[in-house]
């Protein structure tokens, strides 16, 4: 035992097993953010891989793939797709990659997907590059497939060769005009990147594909990834676009309602065309206040915002044997902490960030802190080539620091798993009149200690969200133990249990950190002197190397004003 002798040893020892009945996040449909944002749309990323490198996603050689095991399995999407679709008020799922059908399985995920119509879901839709799509349109959409937006950025061949760094420009209008007459549900989109001196020669003859077909052309102002060459130069903001076309059709456009209002495309047609055009303005325009995104990362990376950093494995949970429940509440937990808005991608392009292939996918595993990292770093690893997110066990690199500069989390997928706990304790300082209403639960605000309790256990499994390094960990327990020490300080003991590839360290004092908090707040009104301290390891055990703190450095004496 580290604390010391002669204590009244008290009161609660508590083991969580868990459970989510025990813990009070209740899932509500539909989903909502703290702002009120209901996100009933989830993009579902099933690959990082892609047949075309169009020049503003991909760089020239790829991307380093993740490993195939990291990503998400068949029977792993359906499961997360069910739970989004059954528990948490999903409506319209998303397919994308890279390119989704380059997935040998892409057609079984839509059957799968298909199932959940009868249980709320109501599209299905995919974002593809179009290139062999025709071949499999006809069963993807007798397997429930409802609506198809493709990739397409010139009419002209030999510019298609130029912008993708692929041949293939034949395959994608057929694509295109298979959809067409696939009887899918929805209006087929057609997205198109606009490029200042590339291809904003040819804005009239896309707006003019839609004069005789049913189609939605979608202008989408070029943004900026690391790789991708973008200057603001090179941006042509909708509202140019939208200039050259009021030079040809001026009064004959008319503006449109969007379908839903959380489409991210401002809509117009022309007089007598069947069908439309608009705009995505990703650089000039803020969508913030109206999403309903959420996305999956092919790794099963949950990320709340497309510009943002916080992303949550939920493959690790998955692959651990979590339940459905504590599943829905890591999801609504991380939700929770969506911001209300980004920082404005003008600013966003100041700063270094990756390809739209990895923002879609891999950006999730390599939770980048430091958005302005070193520009000497950046020097010798900007090119696009370097693998992106390698996690270098290299000698002479830091662990946690990526090419970039950037800190990261770790892989620790290599490691065994291995039983491991720790244990932390901290004192809280609080004085004999005080000690005297926690024990005789006479404070105001109710019983102190099991409220701690609780908000240090809630903490200590929440330590992934709050400390940004650390893994998602499975906790197997839990337990937080209080002692009342010569009248005047109760000191908190945390010890958490795992079955993990990573230790529970940082757990263990969050737990403490937290319960320390708790009493403070629940006893600020008797007392505002009391001191948090030493908050420390005690021991941890079942990794790499075993610790013990040293036993002259358990006690201190308290200096407070009691
Ligand atoms: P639907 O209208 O539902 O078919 O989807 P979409 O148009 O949003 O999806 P698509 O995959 O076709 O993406 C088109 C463009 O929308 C992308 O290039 C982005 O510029 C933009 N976009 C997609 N998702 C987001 C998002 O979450 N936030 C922002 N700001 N832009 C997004
Ligand atoms: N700027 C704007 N749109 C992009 N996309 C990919 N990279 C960029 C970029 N740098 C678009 C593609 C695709 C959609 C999902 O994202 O055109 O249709
Ligand atoms: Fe939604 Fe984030 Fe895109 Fe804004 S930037 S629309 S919050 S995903």
């Amino acid at each position: 035992m580290w604390f010391s002798n002669c204590r009244q040893l008290i009161l609660i020892n508590f083991y969580s097993n868990l459970k989510r009945s025990q813990v009070k996040y209740w899932s509500s449909l539909p989903l909502k953010d703290s702002f009120g944002r209901k996100h009933d749309y989830l993009r579902i990323s099933l690959t990082e891989k892609c047949n075309l490198r169009c020049l503003y996603c991909m760089p020239e050689d790829g991307v380093d793939l993740s490993p195939k095991s990291s990503l998400l399995q068949r029977d792993e999407i359906n499961r997360l797709a069910r739970l989004f679709v059954n528990s948490l008020g999903v409506k319209k799922i998303k397919l994308t990659g890279g390119e989704p059908l380059v997935r040998s399985d892409c057609l079984s995920i839509v059957n799968d997907l298909a199932e959940l119509k009868s249980i709320g879901l109501s599209t299905i839709g995919i974002t593809t590059n179009g290139l062999v799509l025709g071949r499999s349109i006809k069963k993807l959409v007798d397997s429930g497939l409802d609506s198809v937006n493709i990739s397409l950025d010139t009419l002209r061949p030999e510019k298609f060769e130029l912008i993708t760094r692929r041949k293939g420009f034949n395959l994608v209008i057929k694509s295109i005009e298979q959809c067409l007459s696939a009887g899918l549900p929805k209006i087929v989109k057609i997205n198109c990147v606009i490029m200042r001196g590339l291809n904003d020669d040819e804005i009239i003859s896309f707006v003019e594909l839609t004069q005789d077909q049913q189609l939605e052309v979608r202008f989408i102002e070029y943004m900026p990834f690391d790789g991708n060459k973008w200057s603001q130069g090179k941006m042509l903001p909708a509202h140019e676009i939208m200039k050259t076309i009021k030079g040809k059709y001026g009064d004959e456009i008319n503006p449109i309602a969007k379908d839903n209002p959380s489409d991210t495309a401002t809509l117009f047609t022309i007089n007598g065309f069947k069908g439309r055009f608009g705009f995505i303005g990703s650089m000039t325009q803020n969508f913030c206040s109206t999403c309903n995104r959420l996305r999956i990362a092919a790794d099963g990376n949950l990320k709340v915002c497309l510009f943002g950093a916080e992303e949550v494995s939920l493959r690790d949970p998955l692959r651990s044997g979590w339940s459905d429940d504590q599943i829905i509440n890591l999801i609504e937990s991380t939700l929770s902490r969506k911001r209300e808005r980004h920082a404005g991608a003008i600013n966003i392009s100041k700063s270094p960030n990756r390809p739209m292939i990895l923002i879609a996918n891999r950006m999730f595993s390599s939770f980048s802190l430091s958005s302005t990292s070193s520009s000497t770093i950046n020097q010798t690893h900007n090119d696009g080539k370097e693998p992106i997110d390698q996690q270098s066990s290299d000698d002479n690199q830091l662990s946690h620091i990526n090419q970039h500069g950037s800190a990261e989390m770790v892989d620790i997928s290599g490691k065994h798993e291995t039983r491991r706990v720790a244990q932390a304790m901290g004192t809280i300082y609080i004085g004999p009149k005080v000690i005297k209403l926690i024990v005789n639960n006479q404070l105001t605000k109710g019983d102190v200690l099991s409220t701690a309790r609780i908000a240090g256990i809630l903490a200590a499994k929440s330590t992934a969200n709050l400390i940004p390094l650390c893994h998602l960990i499975q906790l197997t327990k839990v337990t937080i133990d209080f002692e009342i020490i010569d009248n005047e300080m109760i000191q908190i003991d945390c010890i958490v249990s795992t079955i993990s590839r990573t230790g529970v360290e940082m757990e263990a004092l969050t737990g403490v950190s937290i319960a320390a908090l708790t009493i403070y707040d629940m006893c600020k009104s008797a007392n505002k002197s009391m001191v948090i301290k030493e908050i420390k390891l005690i021991k941890k055990t079942g990794g790499k190397s075993d610790y013990q703190i040293p036993t002259t450095t358990t006690t201190t004496t308290p200096t407070i004003n009691k």
